[in-house]
């Protein structure tokens, strides 16, 4: 199996599996982010000396590099601070003409970043919201008077693999437009945006082992042109990009934004999806013991509720997730438990929420058998 630890700082505190959550940074991109600071700083897009030129060099290169790591145009990528200030102004840009008698379609699997800039516009405009239930994407009935759609490219929740291109299709029949919510998938497997045909597809660097603070959402020609500013402020007078990155933009993050996709491009995504599927191996196999020796032995044990991808979801019956993740983070191991934001998946799970492992390029087998071993002394409290 392949090690990618030395990509990566050394973790000091202990079992990391919370990737879904955030991920660790790639040392690459630390040295790609020094290097442009202490090659002298200036402000992009003012200014006419050398400083500011460099500064505008370094954003438009790594704008095209992270536009060319999701096949999308650079004339369109527009940086933001996450995900979710991409899917606010997707949502805001999608939903400020619509009114009664308007349809938007949304899923059981959205994020709070998603849902919740839905709902205030909802509220506002007197739209109606549509949720999508479980498993019945296949079945999706869409009607003129569905404008907009609106969808995790995967769950955070469950790991799932939405069919995005599918939806896509169906939803450009009826002439509504697409949002996907792409921060779960960009780590983890090939995107390209083109083929997918979303109108705006969000996402972020740090859950790509890039910096916090940037994010980017890949419009679509016609969701680019469907676009409005959603923060206004100095630099926006020219029109195209420059309109929806208003104030000083990040430029040291953007550099190592492309750095990250930079890193994941030259591993490859055969092998980052290899590793990920040999970690997720370890923890089928181990669950398959405990469940085995479960029903020998009559006891309870954990409870799977969900497992794809880089996320395995579960719950310990009797014992709160949020009593689960306490007594594994005071042993050293880091997960994530409750209801990941995503509380409508996760109320269907279990109403107390789900206890969530995620995975990313660092982890070894060694971090799923002490996730287990340490597991077991929660069980032993019940
Ligand atoms: N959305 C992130 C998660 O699932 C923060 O943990």
């Amino acid at each position: 199996m392949d090690d990618f630890r030395h990509l990566f700082p050394e973790f000091t505190l202990g079992t990391y599996l919370d990737y879904a959550a955030t991920a660790p940074v790639f040392l690459s991109v630390l040295d790609a982010m020094r290097e442009y600071e202490m090659g002298g700083r200036g402000n992009p897009r003012r200014g006419l000396h050398a400083y500011a030129a460099r500064a505008s060099d370094e954003l438009e290169r790594s704008r095209a590099t992270v536009a060319g790591f999701v096949c999308a145009d650079p004339s369109n990528l527009i940086f933001t601070k996450s995900a979710t200030e991409g899917l606010n102004l997707a949502i805001e840009s999608f939903t400020k003409d619509l009114g009664p008698g308007d349809e938007v379609v949304h899923t059981i699997y959205d994020h709070n970043s998603a849902y919740l800039p839905l709902k205030r516009a909802a509220d506002a405009r007197g739209f109606a919201l549509v949720e999508l239930g479980l498993h019945n994407f296949t079945t999706l009935q869409l009607s003129p008077r569905t404008k907009l759609v609106v969808l995790p490219h995967v769950s955070n929740v469950t790991g799932e693999v939405f069919p995005v291109a599918e939806i896509v299709k169906m939803a450009h029949a009826v002439g509504a437009k697409v949002i996907v919510d792409g921060a779960q998938a960009v780590a983890h497997m090939p995107v390209n945006v083109a083929d997918l045909g979303a109108d705006a597809y969000a996402f972020s660097a740090h859950k790509m082992y890039g910096p916090m603070g940037i994010g980017a959402v890949a419009f679509s020609k016609a969701g680019f042109d469907a676009a409005t500013p959603f923060v206004v402020g100095g630099g926006m007078v020219e029109p195209g990009i420059a309109m929806f990155e208003a104030g000083t933009p990040n430029v040291t993050g953007a550099v190592g934004f492309a750095k990250a996709c930079e890193e994941l491009l030259k591993i490859g995504f055969s092998k980052i999806q290899e590793h990920e599927c040999e970690i997720m191996a370890r923890i089928v196999s181990t669950l398959s013991e405990s469940e085995e020796s479960a029903s020998h032995s009559g006891e309870g044990r954990i409870l799977r509720m969900a497992q794809d991808g880089s996320i395995f979801s579960f719950v310990v019956p009797g014992v709160h997730p949020h009593d689960v993740a306490q007594v594994l983070a005071d042993h050293g191991v880091a997960i994530r438990a409750g209801h990941h934001c995503a509380p409508h998946i996760s109320r269907t799970l279990d109403p107390a929420g789900v206890v969530r492992v995620s995975i990313g390029l660092p982890t070894t087998t060694e971090d799923i058998d002490q996730f287990f071993a340490t597991l077991k002394y929660v069980e032993s409290l019940r």
